[in-house]
């Protein structure tokens, strides 16, 4: 891939550049569950990530199974106010995290990795903004009593959903194979 701040947006990116990806071959993915350094952060910090996926995937097939008249209109309703509170709460709360306490201790381990970490803040920001168009749409479907599966909101909520899902895999993706290999090589130290 050619290495050029080019397409590196959210999104437009379908990958980390190369020269960010140097440590992937020394720690490719398959490796990282049997490195003795794998449980406790590593493990912990991937489980939320896939929360978050697990929240997204759950939300994406409700609001599916709304339209096509398979789910009850109160359930989805509840379901989703509980899932989308969890969503956004917890990923306002981890992309923090990441950003003012991760980021900056794990930039300093490896200077050729320094500009993934400006692109992972960046992604952060795009997340944000679909977080907020993400509440808003979530939102009009919950103030709908009752909601009927044809309801214009409904299919919005859906398809903002299916963008937003594209976006938040290529940012977890990135974000994992850029992180864990420098864990994995440079260790916790002021982390944990
Ligand atoms: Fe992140
Ligand atoms: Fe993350």
């Amino acid at each position: 891939m050619n290495d050029t701040m080019k397409n590196i947006e959210l999104e437009k990116r379908i990958a980390l550049p190369d020269a960010l990806r140097v440590l992937m071959e020394e720690f490719p993915r398959n490796s990282w569950e049997s490195n003795v350094q794998f449980d406790g952060l590593i493990s912990f910090w991937l489980d939320k990530h896939m929360m978050f996926r697990r929240l997204m995937q759950a939300m994406i097939t409700d609001s599916q199974q709304m339209i096509e008249g398979k789910l009850d209109s109160q359930q989805f309703q509840t379901r989703l106010s509980r899932y989308g509170g969890n969503f956004v709460s917890g990923l306002h709360g981890h992309h923090q995290i990441e950003d003012a306490h991760y980021f900056p201790v794990l930039e300093k381990m490896d200077t050729r990795l320094v500009r993934g970490f400006k692109i992972l803040d960046e992604d952060h920001h795009a997340l944000d903004r679909h977080l907020e168009n993400f509440t808003k749409s979530a939102n009009s479907v919950l103030q709908q009593n009752p909601i009927s599966k044809d309801n214009q909101f409904v299919g919005d909520l859906n398809e903002a959903l299916l963008g937003f899902d594209k976006l938040l895999d290529r940012h977890l993706v990135d974000e994992e194979e850029l992180v864990v290999p420098v864990l994995l090589k440079y260790g916790m130290q002021g982390l944990a």
